[in-house]
């Protein structure tokens, strides 16, 4: 243990000295005075805060639905802590144009500009998860099944091959989905079969093969993912 300890240590030390060599390098190689090329203004959570925690008195904050950092409380309303801030803003622009629909979300989704629902995304995106557990013992291997490995039989594809074995989702395409709460994962399985939720033709061919015990078994077990 202290053996395997001290080559730890000697091999980090060895990693600190080399990205310190590289970035010499990296800078000698690079002129000072390098143009950056133009960019897209950096989102700024700080304003993102703002608008997540103090939304204006003429409309009710994010947080009181979402949590003051992303992990709402509330099974209907799904935790933001976490996820892929390029998968929030799309939500936000789809809830506004109607392709996602939410009577409740459409509203304020409508209200905040571009620039805003970045800051917005950046700042809930980059909170972290708080943990959630799966709930229901005896359908625990179907979600398992359906989540690992899908269904073969009837071209049901693996969850994992998309959202990632461990429920983290791949940037920025691929949502998050560990952890989240399953009543609200059945409620978007349901939209994506049934057409209220129109965003992403991937998801709506998947949820169109599944039945409702499988949709509840595989929401729950996602509830448990870390
Ligand atoms: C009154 C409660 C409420 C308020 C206030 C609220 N939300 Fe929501 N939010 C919801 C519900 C409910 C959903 C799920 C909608 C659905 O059925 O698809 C949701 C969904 C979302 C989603 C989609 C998440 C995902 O995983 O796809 C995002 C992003 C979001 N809200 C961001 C916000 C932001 C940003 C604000 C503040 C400007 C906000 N919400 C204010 C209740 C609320
Ligand atoms: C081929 C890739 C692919 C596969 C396979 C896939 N998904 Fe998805 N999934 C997506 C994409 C892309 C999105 C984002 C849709 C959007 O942009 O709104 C998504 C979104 C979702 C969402 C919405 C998340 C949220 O926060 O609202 C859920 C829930 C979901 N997938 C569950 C599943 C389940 C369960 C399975 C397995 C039965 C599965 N997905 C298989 C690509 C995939």
């Amino acid at each position: 243990m202290k053996l395997f300890a001290s080559i730890l240590l000697a091999a980090l030390m060895g990693v600190a000295a080399s990205t310190s060599v590289a970035a010499d390098d990296d800078q000698a190689s690079k002129p000072a005075a390098a143009a950056a090329p133009a960019k897209a203004a950096k989102p700024d959570p700080a304003k993102g805060d703002t608008i997540f925690n103090n939304t204006p008195a003429n409309s009710q904050s994010c947080a009181s639905c979402h949590n003051a950092d992303g992990n709402s409380a509330i099974a209907a309303n799904p935790k933001l802590a976490q996820q892929h801030p390029e998968y929030i803003l799309k939500q936000l622009q789809d809830f506004k144009s109607g392709k996602r629909k939410s009577a409740i979300m459409k509203p304020l989704a409508s209200a905040l500009s571009d620039e805003d629902m970045r800051n917005v995304a950046y700042f809930v995106g980059a909170k972290k998860v708080k943990p959630g557990f799966s709930k229901e013992k005896d359908l625990v291997a179907l979600g398992e099944k359906i989540y690992r490995g899908g269904i073969g039989e009837r071209q049901i594809p693996a969850c994992a091959g998309c959202h990632s074995p461990n429920g983290a989702g791949i940037p920025a395409q691929y949502p998050r989905l560990g952890g989240q709460h399953a009543d609200y994962t059945v409620v978007q399985l349901n939209q994506f079969r049934d057409g209220a939720r129109l965003n992403s033709p991937q998801m709506t061919g998947v949820a169109a093969k599944l039945n409702d015990r499988e949709i509840k078994a595989v929401s729950d077990y996602i509830a448990g993912l870390r």
